[in-house]
C-alpha cells in the first residue's frame, strides 16, 4: 500500500496483565484460593504465584508508571476469589475496595479499564465440587459477574469475559485450570466448555441489561491455521482444526450456535455435550459487542497420518504442536523465526488472523494480548535494551495497520505485558513486560520497577498515534 490509513484517533493503545500473575498477595484481605493457589507442582518447576509482582501492594506505583509511559488503556483481571472467597458465598469488602481503588487510579490517570472478569484462577472451592463440569459454577459465575457489574458499572465501559477459554478446553490442565482428573477426557472438557459459553452468554446479556451503553465481548487465543502444503488434504485439516480451535469459540459468542464442522467433529468423537433445554435461548441472546482476542503466532498443520503418532507435543513451542489422531497432526512452520522459547514469530499471520475473524463477522475488533516473552537483562548501568521486543511489536503494530488499511475495523491493541509478572508456564525469567521487575524465581530482591527501552519506544509511538520514528 501507498496510503496506509491512520489508526483511529481514539484508538486504545494500552497494555495488559492478569491477576494472578502480577497482584501476589494470594492471602490477603480476605482473598480466598483459587485453583492457581492450590497448585502443588509447577508446570517447569520454577516459582510460584504468592508474590508475583506484587502489585496488590505496589498499584498505585504501577499505574502511575504506565500513565508515564503514554498507555491510553489498561486491560487487567479481577480475581474472583478476592471478590467471593469461596466464589459463590459470601462477598468480601476488602476485595471490592481494593478494585475500587485499582479502577479510580487507572482513571485518575486518564487511561481507560478494560476489565478481564476471568482470566484462569477459578476458585479452588469451586474446583473441588467439579469445576465448570459443574452446572454449580455456571451460575456462581453469572452472579459473581453480577456482583462485580453493580460494583464497577458506573467506572468501567469496557468487559472482557473469559480469557482464553479454547486454550484451557484444548490443553486440558496444562494450564493448571482444570481438575488434574478429567485432563485427558475430552468428554468432560466439552461439557466444560458447554458450560462456559451459557455462562458467557447470560453474562453479556447481563451486562446489556444493567449498562446498556458498556460493552463486553470474549477473549479467546486466535491462531489462524495454515496448511503445510498445499495438499488437498492438509488444506481440509487446516479448515478442520480452525473449526475446531478457533471458529467454535467466536460462532458461539456470535452466533450462539456451534459451527458444522466443530459439532461434526464432536459427533464423530463422541463428545457432544449435554445441554438444557433453556441452552439454546441463553446462547442465542448473548451478544458480544466486539471480539477481543490475544494473538501471538499461527499454527501449522498437516492431514492426520493416523498412525497413532499425531498427539506427539513437538518441542519448545509454548502453543504445543499436538495434533490429533484422524483430524490433524501439527507441523513446523520453517519460514517463520521463532522465540527463545520457541514460539513462531509472524507478524503477517497477525494480519491473515485479523482480516480472517473480521471477514468472518464484521464485528470490532479489540486485540488483547500480543507479545514476546525474553530473558531480559538488566545491565550495570541499571538499563534494560529490549530491542526485540520493539522490533517484535513494530512489526505486529505495522500488519495491524495494513490490516486496518485493508478495511478491518480495530479498536484497541493491548500487547502483554504492562509490567514484568509470572508467566503461565515459565515462571518470571520468561519476561513480557514493558517495565522491569526485579526479582529471580526464588529471590524477590527489591521488586523495583523500571522502564524497559520499549516502554519509551512504545511512549513515542503512543504519541504519533502509531506512527514510530
Ligand atoms: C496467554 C495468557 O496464554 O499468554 C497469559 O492469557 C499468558 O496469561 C500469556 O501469560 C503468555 O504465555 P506464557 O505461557 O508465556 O506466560
Amino acid at each position: 500500500y501507498k496510503n496506509l490509513k491512520p489508526f483511529p484517533d481514539d484508538f486504545f493503545w494500552g497494555a495488559s496483565t492478569s491477576a494472578y500473575q502480577i497482584e501476589g498477595a494470594w492471602n490477603t484481605d480476605g482473598k480466598g484460593p483459587s485453583v492457581i493457589d492450590a497448585r502443588k507442582e509447577y508446570p517447569e518447576g520454577t516459582t510460584d504465584f504468592t508474590v508475583a509482582s506484587d502489585h496488590y501492594h505496589k498499584y498505585q506505583e504501577d499505574i502511575a508508571l504506565l500513565a508515564e509511559v503514554g498507555l491510553r488503556a489498561y486491560r487487567f483481571s479481577i480475581a474472583w476469589t478476592r471478590i467471593i472467597p469461596d466464589g459463590e458465598g459470601e462477598i468480601n469488602q476488602a476485595g471490592v475496595d481494593f478494585y475500587h481503588r485499582l479502577i479510580d487510579e487507572i482513571r485518575a490517570q486518564g487511561m481507560e479499564p478494560i476489565v478481564t472478569l476471568y482470566h484462569f484462577d477459578l476458585p479452588q472451592a469451586l474446583m473441588e465440587k467439579g469445576g465448570w463440569h459443574n452446572r454449580v459454577t455456571v451460575d456462581a459465575f453469572v452472579r459473581y459477574a453480577d456482583v462485580v457489574f453493580d460494583a464497577f458499572g458506573d467506572k468501567v465501559k469496557y468487559w472482557l469475559t473469559i480469557n482464553e477459554q479454547n486454550l484451557m478446553i484444548l490443553q486440558g490442565n496444562a494450564l493448571g485450570t482444570v481438575d488434574p482428573k478429567v485432563q485427558h477426557d475430552k468428554k468432560n472438557l466439552y461439557q466444560q466448555n458447554h458450560h462456559m459459553m451459557v455462562a458467557q452468554a447470560q453474562v453479556m446479556s447481563r451486562l446489556h441489561e444493567k449498562y446498556p451503553s458498556s460493552k463486553i465481548g470474549p477473549a479467546p487465543n486466535i491462531a489462524l491455521i495454515y496448511a503445510a502444503t498445499p495438499k488437498p488434504e492438509d488444506v481440509l485439516a487446516a479448515e478442520n482444526y480452525n473449526a475446531i480451535r478457533n471458529w467454535l469459540y467466536l460462532d458461539m459468542a456470535v452466533h450462539g450456535k456451534y459451527n458444522h464442522l466443530a459439532w461434526a467433529y464432536l459427533q464423530e468423537k463422541g463428545l457432544l455435550p449435554d445441554m438444557l433445554p433453556g441452552d439454546a435461548a441463553i446462547l442465542a441472546a448473548g451478544k458480544p459487542d466486539y471480539l477481543a482476542f490475544n494473538y501471538y503466532t499461527t499454527q501449522t498443520v498437516e492431514a492426520s497420518r493416523g498412525d497413532g503418532h499425531d498427539e506427539v507435543v513437538r518441542g519448545g513451542n509454548k502453543y504445543l504442536k499436538s495434533g490429533e489422531d484422524g483430524v490433524h497432526r501439527g507441523a513446523a512452520n520453517d519460514y517463520l523465526p521463532r522465540t527463545q522459547f520457541g514460539t513462531e514469530i509472524d507478524p503477517v499471520g497477525f494480519r491473515n488472523t485479523l482480516r480472517a475473524i473480521y471477514s468472518r463477522y464484521t464485528l470490532p475488533l479489540l486485540i488483547t494480548e500480543n507479545g514476546i516473552g525474553a530473558f531480559d537483562k538488566l545491565e550495570k548501568d541499571g538499563t534494560i535494551n529490549d530491542q526485540y521486543r520493539i522490533d517484535y511489536l513494530q512489526a505486529h503494530i505495522h500488519q495491524m495497520q495494513l490490516a486496518i488499511t485493508d478495511g478491518v475495523a480495530i479498536i484497541g491493541y493491548t500487547p502483554w505485558s504492562a509490567i514484568d509478572l509470572i508467566s503461565t508456564h515459565q515462571g518470571c525469567a520468561k519476561r513480557y513486560g514493558f517495565i522491569f521487575v526485579n526479582r529471580d524465581e526464588f529471590d524477590l530482591k527489591d521488586l523495583k520497577r523500571i522502564k524497559k527501552k520499549s516502554a519509551y519506544w512504545y511512549g513515542e509511538l503512543i504519541k504519533n498515534n502509531g506512527l514510530s520514528n
